[in-house]
């Protein structure tokens, strides 16, 4: 008897049971599914998964990305060269009789110190530090009306010393030239910063710290939380979902990819940070129309307008950037492997100064750059360092790729006297 009214009360309640039972698996599976789905920590938006998350899944691209000029273009952290050149003796960069900026370690906080005859006046931190140190580093600092500022002393790697820093007054050192977050747009991933207008003046104040250093994964590749989510509960599905596919693309697409930074300082219309693959650039920069006077357009910056000078871009639309570089793998100076994207294009190419001499053809077939992509000085870009009070510019490539007559013929010579020292 105890039996049956068990059983009538099971038979009663078994549809309440199902769902009771459907309900508990639903909440069994929907904890499963957010503990996949963790909470995105990333300080740009929940759309975003953090650039760590890719190397659970790209760890060959996400190793080789890391050593990249891109990847180390901001940081809080400097290199050991720079630290070194902190030492006594090294440390001083004198303006006039009187003033002075030393390089100084106080703790672990590096920073740069005014002096006034001798006296120290104040001490500014280096907090961000803006270049990979291909060629020079600035430095920045929060003072403390939420803005950046920038410190008057760069480091200027390839002469390895102080110089500086770049349109800077060069009688005086000046601590309060501050930096618009357009600066962080091309060399960052993100800075959190709120914009106010009183009329057509715009004021920017930088939040402390919420910076994201560097030219990260989805800063190229757009927010890829969704991606990432997707793919962890889909371990078995190889083709990828909710991320743009850069091979679809038409080039004009890629290369705004690229000339979203380089190609130069323009008049900007809405933040660099929300640009996503496939956006138009014209809807990031007053578009300029004019005609490009390649003769006067600075090789610093520039890349986009000087390549699409070019004949090769003009007579093949298909040129990107990506046809040449590789942007996950560090290949700077590796001139012998960029040579040949170039021989991908022009299989066979007769010039007037082929001999039989094997030797001078192979040096030839593994640099087509020094000739027709030479180093040009930048005029936007010149240090004054100390030490000589010598005027550098940033020797950078052309990217107007054509036939210099001058630096082949250097080029040449030097080619043929390695050839007849051996
Ligand atoms: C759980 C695994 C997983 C994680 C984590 C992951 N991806 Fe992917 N991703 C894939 C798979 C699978 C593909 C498709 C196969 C391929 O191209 O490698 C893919 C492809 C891609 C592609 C190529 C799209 C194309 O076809 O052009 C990009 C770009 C990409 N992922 C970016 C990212 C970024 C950025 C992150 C980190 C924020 C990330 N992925 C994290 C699994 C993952
Ligand atoms: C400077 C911009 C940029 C950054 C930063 C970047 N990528 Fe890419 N990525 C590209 C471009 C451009 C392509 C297309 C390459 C091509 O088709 O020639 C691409 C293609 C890919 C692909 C598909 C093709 C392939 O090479 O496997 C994956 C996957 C990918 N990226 C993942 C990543 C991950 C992960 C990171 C961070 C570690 C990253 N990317 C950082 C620009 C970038
Ligand atoms: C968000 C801005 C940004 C985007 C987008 C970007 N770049 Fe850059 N790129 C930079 C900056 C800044 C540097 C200088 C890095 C440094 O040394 O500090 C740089 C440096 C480079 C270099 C020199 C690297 C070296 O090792 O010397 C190459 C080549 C390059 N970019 C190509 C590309 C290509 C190709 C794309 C598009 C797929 C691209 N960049 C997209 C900002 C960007
Ligand atoms: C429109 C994009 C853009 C803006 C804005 C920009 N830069 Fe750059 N910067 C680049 C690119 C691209 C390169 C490297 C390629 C070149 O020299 O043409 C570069 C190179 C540099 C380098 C040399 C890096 C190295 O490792 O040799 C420094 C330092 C630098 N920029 C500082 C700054 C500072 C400081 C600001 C703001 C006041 C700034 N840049 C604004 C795009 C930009
Ligand atoms: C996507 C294909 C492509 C790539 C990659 C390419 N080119 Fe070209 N290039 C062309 C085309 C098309 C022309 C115009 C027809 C011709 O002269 O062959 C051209 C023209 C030239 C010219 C003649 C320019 C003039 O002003 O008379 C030179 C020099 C040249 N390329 C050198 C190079 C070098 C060096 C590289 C590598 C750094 C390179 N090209 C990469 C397609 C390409
Ligand atoms: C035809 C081949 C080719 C194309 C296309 C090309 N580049 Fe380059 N780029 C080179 C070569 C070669 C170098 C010199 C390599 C080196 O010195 O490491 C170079 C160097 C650079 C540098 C470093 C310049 C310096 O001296 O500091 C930047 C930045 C750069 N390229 C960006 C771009 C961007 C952005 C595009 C597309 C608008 C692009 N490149 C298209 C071949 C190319
Ligand atoms: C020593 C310098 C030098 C080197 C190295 C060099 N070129 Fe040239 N190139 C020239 C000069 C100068 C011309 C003009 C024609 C001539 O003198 O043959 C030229 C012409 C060209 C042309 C145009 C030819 C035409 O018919 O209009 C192309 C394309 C070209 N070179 C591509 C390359 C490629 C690709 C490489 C590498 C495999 C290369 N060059 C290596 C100096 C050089």
């Amino acid at each position: 008897m105890q039996l049956v009214r068990i059983h009538t009360f099971l038979n009663a309640n078994k549809r309440k049971s199902a769902v009771l039972l459907l309900l508990s698996l639903i909440f069994f599976l929907a904890t499963c599914i957010s503990n996949t789905k963790t909470k995105s920590t990333d300080i740009r938006s929940d759309k975003y998964a953090g650039t760590a998350t890719c190397i659970n899944c790209h760890k060959t691209v996400y190793d080789n990305y890391t050593k990249t000029a891109h990847a180390a273009t901001s940081s809080n952290q400097l290199p050991e060269e720079v630290q070194a050149a902190f030492a006594n003796g090294n440390n001083i960069f004198h303006f006039n009789d009187s003033e002075y900026v030393a390089m100084e370690k106080t703790g672990n906080v590096f920073g740069q110190s005014y002096y006034r005859n001798g006296k120290k006046m104040f001490t500014h931190p280096i907090d961000i530090v803006v270049g990979s140190g291909r060629k020079a580093q600035t430095y920045l600092y929060y003072n403390d009306k939420e803005k950046i500022s920038q410190l008057p002393i760069s480091y200027f790697i390839t002469e390895h010393d102080w110089a500086n820093s770049p349109g800077f007054p060069a009688d005086h050192p000046k601590f309060d030239r501050n930096v618009p977050s357009y600066c962080m747009g091309c060399h960052s991933s993100f800075v959190d910063v709120k914009q106010t207008y009183t009329g057509a003046v715009m004021q920017e104040a930088f939040q402390k710290n919420k910076i994201i250093y560097g030219i990260d994964c989805e800063r190229c590749h757009g927010p890829a939380k969704e991606h990432v989510d997707y793919h962890t509960e889909h371990s078995q599905v190889k083709e990828a979902k909710y991320i743009t596919k850069i091979a679809g693309l038409n080039a004009l697409q890629k290369n705004d990819m690229c000339a979203l930074c380089h190609s130069g300082f323009k008049d900007v219309q809405q933040s660099l940070f929300n640009f996503k693959p496939g956006d138009n650039l014209n809807n990031y920069y007053i578009p300029d129309y004019g005609r490009v006077d390649t003769a006067h357009l600075d090789v610093h910056g520039n890349q986009t307008q000087l390549m699409m000078a070019s004949k090769c871009f003009q007579l093949n639309n298909n040129l990107t950037c990506n046809s040449c570089h590789n942007v996950h793998v560090k290949e700077r100076d590796n001139i012998s492997l960029l040579s040949q994207r170039c021989i991908n294009c022009h299989q066979q190419v007769k010039h007037s100064f082929d001999s039989n001499d094997k030797n001078l053809t192979a040096a030839l077939q593994h640099n087509c750059i020094d000739c027709h992509m030479p180093l040009k000085a930048s005029v936007a870009i010149t240090m004054q360092t100390m030490a000589n009070a010598k005027i550098y510019p940033d020797y950078i490539r052309t990217h107007l790729i054509t036939i210099y007559k001058e630096e082949s013929r250097k080029f040449l010579d030097s080619l043929n006297r390695t050839a007849t020292k051996k």
